[in-house]
């Protein structure tokens, strides 16, 4: 049941009191016939503001409120604020019903096919739009809008009294392969109390797991749920790539064209969507505590992937094209973050520990490029004799960089499928603008493509070399100084020859 504020029949407003009248002898109906009920009615948003819940907590996926309860049929109108999503779910006892939405709501309905749930359609509903409810219907809404919040109105019946029609409504856990059963809002991140009993469920396909996710986190966020991090780790886990390359095989064909037009467009909407939670989750970590929770989570989303994927084979390139001898040379590391790379410098490729330093605007990366390689971090400003016995001139230290390739234009060009296939296998392949992983004409990107990996490309395939210097950091001078006073400082890993490393 959901919170009542349940009205008698005679105090209902007029569309809602000719929908329960039209209902009340009706024991043997059909969704279709429902439907006509509640389009014939012609509700209005402003008939269902007696049961308004916007202000719902954040805990609960959507605002929930009983309207009427008939004796074998129940009225119920849920309050969607941006963001809102109900879980994925059916409805109980229902054998028959309507819903009526009043915003640009998006819906997704899905199947199970031999043991596993897969997203059968995503769209957005016209505000107005009517869908009818069977038994079988398992179908997900949400409000994706930024700043619309909106009305939803449901009917839902069944052949006999009943005090809760939609009691034992099946919540799915497509990631663990459970079904929650519940007599309330059919909520992500529901408490124990919240659920009835659990059962055996389907799993998901991947994009149905993905979506399931992305929500899931999403609600989590809004109340500060515990297990966030766990939620959020498996969204960006290496094996998502895995399953993702796995799904695709599955509705490709051997010319990489899509099989399964369904599919395809859902595979798409869902790594978009998860492609913005992924910006609004490292925005949120940034702008919190400036670097100070993103560093924890920097080597899982940015340092590894890009590490393994690009700088690793950046940085041997560089050195067997112009023939430097790391073994020899002192590094100064700008914007150095938590010293992953500075780590594989020291490992892989020579650098003398005592040789390299390093600067970052985050204490707190420093914090862990200092546990990481056992540095010693220290102002800058602090670094005086050390800069001078280095040799450094600290006055205009310059960074370099790789220009971006020029742009392709839209469509399927080789290029434009590169950098799609970059991005999945540096990892950040969630992505919610103009690279989508997948072309609209069914080509995409696959492991064994020919992939430059060793530098940055043009359209012809040349690499982009030598780079080209287009920032610089001035680290002292008058005009600058505080602002590098207040922002940076350092790790020298210039400690005792023999002082431990590993
Ligand atoms: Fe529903």
């Amino acid at each position: 049941m959901g919170k009542s504020s349940e009205l008698a029949l005679d105090q209902l407003p007029a569309p809602l009191h000719k929908i329960a009248l039209a209902m009340q002898p009706l024991y043997r109906a059909t969704p279709a016939a429902i439907r006509k009920i509640v389009l014939e009615a012609g509700v209005r948003p402003e008939d269902l503001q007696a049961w308004a819940d916007f202000d719902h907590p954040a805990s609960d996926s959507y605002g929930r409120k009983l309207a009427y309860k008939g004796d074998h049929f129940e009225i119920m109108v849920m309050s969607w604020r941006p963001g809102d999503a109900s879980a994925i779910h059916d409805h109980g006892f229902t054998q028959w019903g309507a819903v009526q939405v009043f915003g640009p709501g998006e819906h997704a309905t899905f199947r199970i096919e031999e043991g596993v749930m897969h997203t059968a359609s995503r769209g957005v509903l016209q505000p107005g739009q009517v869908i009818a409810v069977s038994h079988d219907l398992m179908h997900q809404m949400i409000n994706p809008t930024t700043d619309e919040p909106f009305f939803s109105l449901h009917v839902y019946g069944l052949d006999h009294e009943i005090d809760n029609v939609t009691g034992e409504a099946r919540v799915f856990d497509v990631v663990n392969g459970q079904v929650q059963r519940v007599d309330g809002g059919v909520f992500y991140a529901l408490p124990p109390e919240g659920i009835k009993y659990i059962d055996e469920g389907p799993r998901g396909d991947f994009p149905t797991r993905l979506r399931h996710l992305v929500e899931l986190a999403r609600r989590m966020k809004k109340f500060g749920h515990p297990d966030l991090p766990r939620i959020a780790d498996l969204i960006f886990s290496g094996e998502q790539r895995e399953e993702l390359f796995s799904f695709l095989q599955e509705i490709l064909d051997e010319n990489l064209h899509q099989t399964d037009s369904t599919a395809w467009c859902v595979i798409n909407r869902e790594m978009k969507e998860a492609g913005r939670f992924q910006d609004e989750w490292l925005k949120d970590l940034r702008g919190a505590d400036p670097f100070h929770q993103y560093a924890e989570w920097y080597d899982a989303l940015v340092g590894k992937p890009c590490l393994d994927g690009f700088m690793a084979n950046y940085l041997r390139f560089f050195l067997d094209h112009y023939g430097v001898a790391l073994s020899k040379s002192s590094i100064l590391s700008l914007g150095c973050g938590t010293g992953l790379t500075e780590e594989f410098l020291i490992r892989e490729l020579g650098v003398p520990y005592a040789n390299l330093e390093g600067i970052d605007v985050s204490d707190a990366m420093l914090e862990v490029a200092r546990r990481r390689i056992q540095a010693r971090k220290e102002d800058i400003f602090d670094l005086g004799p050390w800069a001078r016995r280095k040799g450094y001139r600290l006055q205009r230290a310059e960074c370099f960089s790789i220009p971006r390739p020029p742009s392709a234009g839209r469509g399927d060009s080789p290029h434009r499928l590169r950098g799609s296939a970059r991005r999945i296998f540096s990892g950040r392949f969630y992505h919610p603008r103009p690279y989508s992983l997948v072309s609209q004409r069914g080509m995409v990107a696959r492991p064994d493509d020919d992939i430059p990996s060793q530098s940055p490309v043009d359209r012809r395939g040349r690499a982009y070399f030598p780079a080209e210097r287009d920032h610089q950091y001035s680290l002292s001078g008058r005009e600058d100084a505080g602002f590098v006073r207040r922002q940076a400082s350092a790790f020298s890993a210039s400690h005792a020859p023999g002082e431990g490393l590993f």
